[in-house]
C-alpha cells in the first residue's frame, strides 16, 4: 500500500504542515489529523487482509504486535527503512469474547467482547503508545509527559522507560486514580506529579509545560496516539473475518478513542476494505457526559462540566478530542449515551460473571447497550461489539466495595479523609467472600450451602 504523501491537515481550517514539526496543534488553536495520500491504484483490499492474516504465524516481533501487523495504515514512519525505530512490547492480540451473561443481561442475544485490557500494561492505551513512543524516538526525545486519569500514565511510563526516555506523568491528586495504575507508574520509574486538581486541570498544566520545557506530549491530543489506537479496529475487523458489525460501543472520556475508530473505519472504508459502516456507540458516565449533553442540546454548543463518576477512568469534563469524537458520530450514524453509577457497577459485576472482567469505565459499554436495548434503539438480533478498555486489576478497591455490599456512589478525599456518600445496596449481585473456621466440617458446611445456591 503506497502513500505518495503524508502530512498533519488541521480539522477545522485545513492547514496542512509536516508531520516532523512537533507540534499538536494548528496555528488557529485545533486538533491535527495525520492525513495519508494513498496511491490507490496500488491497492488490492483482499491481498492485503491475506498478508495481515499471514503475519500473525511469523515470529518477526513487528508482525506479532496487533499494532503494527497493521502497519500500511500507520506510515507515518517508513515502513521499509525504520522498522528499527519501533517500540513495542508487542501490543494488540486482544481477544474478542463471547459474552453470553452480558448478552442475556443487556437484553441481546448475542454479545461480544473486544477486551483491550489484556494489552501489555492492562489497557487500550498500549495501542497508541507504541506509536507515540515510536513518534518520540524518531524525533530525537529524551523526555515524555502525558496528564492522566491512570492507563496513559501507566502505559506511557512502560513505552517511555523501555525506550530509554524519561516519563513524566501528570496525575489528578486525592483519591481520583485507581492504585493499580498509579502503582504501575511509579515502578515504571516515572516521575509522578500529583497536582492539586482534577484531570482536566493536570491536562492545561501538561499541555503548557511541555511546550515551554520542550518534553513531547503523549496524551491523545498527539495525533500519533490516535494512529495506533486505529489498530482495535483494524484488528477487531480482522479477527471477525471482515464481517462489519451492526453497532461498536465504546466508553467516552477525553474522546480520543472513539475518534481513532472513526479515522480507522473511514480509511478502510475509503479504502475498500469494508462496504459498510458500523455505528459507533460512545457511552459516558452521567457525572461526565459533555458529549452527550452536546448531542441532546442539539449539537449547538460544547459545554465543559465539572466531572464526577467512580469510573475514575473517564472522569474528564473537558474533552481535548470532542470535535474529532463528533466527527466519528456523524460519520457512522452512531449514538452517545449515559449511564448512571449504579449501572456501570452492576454491568461490570455482570461482566466478571462472563469470566471477563473489566475496570469500571470499560463496563459503561455494557451498560450503555442494555439502555439502547430497553429503549428499542439497539435491536435484540443486532451484532454488537462492546470494548473494553481496561483491566479488571486496574481498580480492586472498587470491584471489592461492591462484592462486600459496601459500595458508594461518592467517594472521594477531604483533607486527608475519605468521604463516602450514596450507598446503593449491591446485595442481589455481590459474592461476599466468606469467613470460616479452620476446620474440615465447618468448611464443607459452606461449600454445600453455597452450591445449592450457586446450582440453584
Ligand atoms: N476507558 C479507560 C479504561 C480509560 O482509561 C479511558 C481514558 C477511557 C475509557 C476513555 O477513553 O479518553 O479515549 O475517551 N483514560 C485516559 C487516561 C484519559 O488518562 O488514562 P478516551
Amino acid at each position: 500500500m503506497k502513500i505518495n504523501r503524508v502530512y498533519f491537515k488541521c480539522i477545522s481550517c485545513g492547514k496542512e504542515y509536516d508531520i516532523n514539526e512537533v507540534r499538536y496543534r494548528c496555528d488557529c488553536g485545533d486538533l491535527l489529523d495525520v492525513v495519508y495520500e494513498f496511491d490507490t491504484s496500488s491497492i488490492d483490499p483482499e491481498y492485503w487482509k491475506k498478508v495481515f492474516r499471514e503475519r500473525r504465524l511469523t515470529n518477526n516481533k513487528y508482525d506479532l504486535s496487533g499494532v503494527w501487523r497493521y502497519r500500511e495504515f500507520l506510515q507515518f514512519i517508513d515502513i521499509e527503512k525504520d522498522l528499527d525505530k519501533i517500540v513495542t512490547m508487542p501490543e494488540g492480540n486482544t481477544n474478542v469474547f463471547d459474552a453470553p451473561k452480558s448478552a442475556k443481561y443487556a437484553g441481546l442475544n448475542r454479545l461480544f467482547l473486544k477486551h483491550q485490557g489484556l494489552n501489555p500494561t492492562g489497557s487500550f492505551k498500549d495501542n497508541g503508545m507504541t506509536t507515540g513512543t515510536t513518534m518520540a524516538k524518531k524525533l530525537g526525545f529524551n523526555r515524555v509527559a502525558c496528564a492522566s486519569t491512570g492507563n496513559t500514565s501507566a502505559s506511557m511510563s512502560a513505552y517511555a522507560s523501555r525506550a530509554g526516555m524519561l516519563p513524566i506523568v501528570f496525575i489528578p491528586g486525592g483519591k481520583q486514580i485507581a492504585y493499580g495504575k498509579l502503582s504501575q507508574a511509579l515502578d515504571y520509574g516515572a516521575l509522578t506529579l500529583r497536582i492539586n486538581g482534577d484531570f482536566d486541570d493536570a491536562m492545561k498544566l501538561v499541555e503548557r509545560v511541555s511546550v515551554e520545557l520542550g518534553i513531547y506530549l503523549l496524551n491523545s491530543i498527539n495525533p500519533f496516539r490516535l494512529e495506533g489506537q486505529k489498530t482495535i479496529i483494524i484488528e477487531l475487523l480482522d479477527q471477525l473475518d471482515w464481517n462489519v458489525p451492526d453497532y461498536i460501543v465504546v466508553p467516552g472520556g477525553n474522546l480520543g478513542n472513539n475518534s481513532s475508530f472513526g479515522k480507522a473505519l473511514q480509511e478502510l472504508y475509503n479504502l475498500g476494505f469494508i462496504d459498510k459502516l458500523p455505528k459507533v456507540v460512545v457511552v459516558q458516565a452521567e457525572g461526565a457526559n459533555p458529549l452527550y449533553r452536546y448531542f441532546q442540546e442539539g449539537k449547538k454548543e460544547f459545554k465543559p462540566v465539572k466531572a464526577y463518576t467512580r469510573a475514575t477512568a473517564i472522569k474528564i469534563g473537558n474533552p481535548v478530542s470532542w470535535k474529532k469524537s463528533v466527527r466519528t458520530i456523524e460519520f457512522t450514524n452512531g449514538i452517545v449515551e449515559q449511564v448512571t453509577e449504579e449501572e456501570i457497577a452492576f454491568a461490570k459485576a455482570i461482566i466478571g460473571r462472563d469470566g471477563i472482567g473489566c475496570e469500571p469505565a470499560s463496563a459503561t459499554t455494557v451498560a450503555g447497550i442494555k439502555k439502547l436495548v430497553e429503549k428499542g434503539i439497539i435491536d435484540k438480533d443486532a451484532f454488537v461489539v462492546g470494548i473494553l478498555t481496561g483491566n479488571l486489576l486496574k481498580d480492586p478497591d472498587y470491584t471489592v466495595e461492591f462484592h462486600t455490599n459496601n459500595f458508594y456512589i461518592h467517594s472521594y478525599y477531604e483533607k486527608n479523609y475519605v468521604i463516602r456518600e450514596g450507598k446503593i445496596d449491591t446485595s442481589k449481585m455481590a459474592n461476599q467472600p466468606v469467613d470460616v473456621e479452620a476446620n474440615i466440617e465447618s468448611i464443607k458446611k459452606v461449600i454445600y450451602e453455597y452450591e445449592k445456591k450457586f446450582l440453584g
